[in-house]
């Protein structure tokens, strides 16, 4: 292997960066000259625009993840454009669409659907690929995130399905089919604890559930079942050690608990209601 990827890779192993080959793998072939894919064996120099691969590169030593560096950021069938202001679409939040194609296996039904908190649009984007004719609102309470999320649906051409609005669920008045989110769910102590790529580069906005993390699920309690159609569901994703404390603030509501779901770390994850 070349002198430059030798040394790159001692820079981000220096630093603790977990898979070194294949982030500085990923940095060479957004800064690369042609349409040919960089291999790290047989690189050299001259395929890169080397004042681009070290801007990002420099990026990268200071822990920033590779997706804010690229801007990009794959969920269920898309890549996603994101940025600091709005949070990465993680794979366990993809069990909540798998959950939503179990309940709706009808996939050219004409449902009303709601996410919450949508940050760059990444459940409502996903569930409009699956369900063809769902009419899809997503809200989120800021303005930096709405950006991301109009810009995504955009250039997926889905600006006619998916209606986006800068709101809350409080603001909410319309009734609905399903009823998803993804909401803040990390308490203070945990938001202490959380590593420097995330505490430096995901919106605090989008990670703070309040003291105990469980804000969020109280205010749901209240409010979803006033917004839900009869045969309605509601598919929210939760902490990992939320489980219980969710079952009990939702036991006090008009909602059924239907089942949970857990992720591939094989943490309680998703937890699915009905209207009572
Ligand atoms: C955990 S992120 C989820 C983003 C995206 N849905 C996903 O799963 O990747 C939570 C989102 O909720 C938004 N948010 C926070 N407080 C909110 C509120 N009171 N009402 C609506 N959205 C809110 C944040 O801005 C953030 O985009």
């Amino acid at each position: 292997m070349n002198d430059f990827i030798l040394n790159n890779l001692k820079k981000l192993k220096k630093k603790k960066i977990p898979n070194p080959e294949i982030d500085l793998r990923i940095l060479l072939n957004n800064s690369r000259l042609s349409k040919n894919e960089i291999i790290l064996s047989n690189f050299k120099i001259n395929q890169i625009n080397i004042k681009k691969f070290t801007l990002m590169f420099n990026r990268r030593l200071a822990y920033e993840p590779i997706s804010k560096i690229i801007n990009k950021k794959s969920f269920w069938k898309d890549d996603f454009f994101v940025n600091q202001f709005v949070l990465d679409p993680r794979p366990e939040t993809e069990i909540l669409i798998e959950e939503s194609q179990k309940l709706f296996f009808n996939n050219s039904s004409n449902i009303k659907i709601l996410d919450i908190g949508t940050g760059s649009g990444a459940i409502a984007i996903s569930l409009a690929r699956e369900f063809e004719n769902a009419d899809i609102l997503a809200i989120d309470i800021s303005e930096d995130a709405i950006k991301v999320a109009d810009k995504n649906i955009r250039e997926k051409k889905l600006h006619n399905r998916i209606k986006l609005e800068k709101k809350t669920i409080n603001n909410i008045n319309d009734n609905f089919d399903l009823i998803v989110s993804n909401p803040p769910y990390l308490t203070n102590k945990e938001l202490g604890n959380i590593s420097q790529e995330i505490r430096n580069f995901e919106p605090l906005i989008s990670l703070d559930g309040g003291e105990d993390g469980l804000n969020f699920y109280r205010e749901f309690a209240k409010k979803i079942p006033k917004i839900m159609n009869s045969n309605a569901y509601f598919i929210i994703e939760i902490g990992a050690k939320q489980y219980d404390h969710c079952r009990e603030i939702f036991s006090v509501s008009s909602l059924k608990f239907e089942k949970k779901t857990k992720d591939l770390q094989k943490k309680d994850r998703i937890m699915v209601f009905s209207k009572l």
